[in-house]
Order: C-alpha cells, then structure tokens, then sequence
C-alpha cells in the first residue's frame, strides 16, 4: 500500500469587492504608493514597490476594514479543514505592493508567520503569475514531486498557505500596475 505522509495545504477562493469599495481601495493604494516613502527590505533582492518597511499595519486602517473581515472568514474555513482547528490567530501584518512594468519578486517565504496570503486586487492581463515551490525544492526531488507549480494571478482572487512556503512573483512586462496585498497571521494563546 502506498501512503502519502506529508502534504502542504493550499487554499485559493475570490473576495469580491463592489466596484464602490475597490474604487476607494485603489485610491487609496495608488496615492499611498504615490508618498514615494515606499521601501523593501535590503534583503529582498527584487525591483517592486512595497510598504513593507514603512507600514504593514494597514489592517488597522478602515479602508481595509471590510476586505480584512472576509479575510478572516476565508482563513477560518482554511484552517478548521485541517489539523489546526484548535489554534487561533490573528493577522499580525498587512502591506500593500504595486508592480509595474519590470517588477517582479524573487524566491521567498514570510520567515516566522504562521500562515501567510495573498489578495490579487488588481491584476491586468499578463502582469505575472505567482510561482509556488515545493518546499523540499532546495533538496533533490527530481522524479517524486514537481518542482513548482503556478497560480494564476486573476482579480479578486484570495491565495492562503503556509508561512513556510516559497513563492515568487513574475516579471510584469506590461505598461499596466499590478496591486496586491499581503497578510501574515500569527497563532495567539486564549488561555
Ligand atoms: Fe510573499
């Protein structure tokens, strides 16, 4: 009998916000981008645009609000699926990230977090598509799993996973931005 011992859970679904709400998000968004105090870490060896040093705390903020309350939602369905039905989190960080035309984000996973995602806001054809790796892709696992697999990047579309695993952002070669956002959760103790 052949068993499979070990998987990496995965969630994809949609987050649809009226064209009211997203209006005001892409406002918001653009103009944030727009300070110009937008930095990446040293470590990111990518070209992109990110608040990631000067604010992932924008879950605090009421524009994001109501889009952060469908988050959760989805993130509860996510984990009561699996074994972690008895832990309980909370999303500890959210930034915002533009692309535009020969931006990409290399190889990388959120470090310590616990489960990490991904909401595709705006994404323009041919902007790029997020890669996954399979998360013993730094050892030899040629003939037993794939190496990596790919997520199309459509609007509206909610990626959720764990914290551990590598993904990278494609080049956009279009003349178009693309906007994402991006969360961490930590687990908390109730006790
Ligand atoms: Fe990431």
């Amino acid at each position: 009998m052949i068993q499979q011992l070990f998987y990496t859970p995965f969630y994809e679904d949609t987050i649809e916000l009226d064209s009211e709400e997203h209006k005001t998000i892409r406002n918001f968004i653009l103009d944030e981008e727009s300070k110009s105090d937008w930095r990446v870490p040293e470590e990111w060896l990518c070209e992109m645009n990110s608040s990631f040093v000067p604010n992932k705390k924008y879950h605090h903020h009421q524009v994001f609000k109501s889009l952060v309350k469908k988050i959760h939602t989805h993130v509860y369905k996510f984990i009561d699926n699996d074994d972690f039905v008895s832990e309980h989190l909370e999303m500890n960080e959210l930034w915002l990230n533009t692309y535009r035309k020969g931006h990409s984000q290399e190889r990388h996973d959120h470090g310590s977090c616990f489960l990490s995602g991904n909401y595709f806001f705006d994404i323009p054809k041919n902007t790029g598509d997020v890669i996954l790796y399979h998360p013993l892709s730094n050892k030899v696992i040629d003939g037993w799993a794939p190496y990596a697999g790919k997520v199309k990047s459509e609007t509206g579309k909610l990626i959720l996973f764990p914290s551990y695993l590598y993904h990278a952002v494609e080049r956009n070669h279009t003349d178009n931005v693309r906007i994402t956002i991006s969360f961490n959760y930590q687990r908390i103790n109730r006790s």
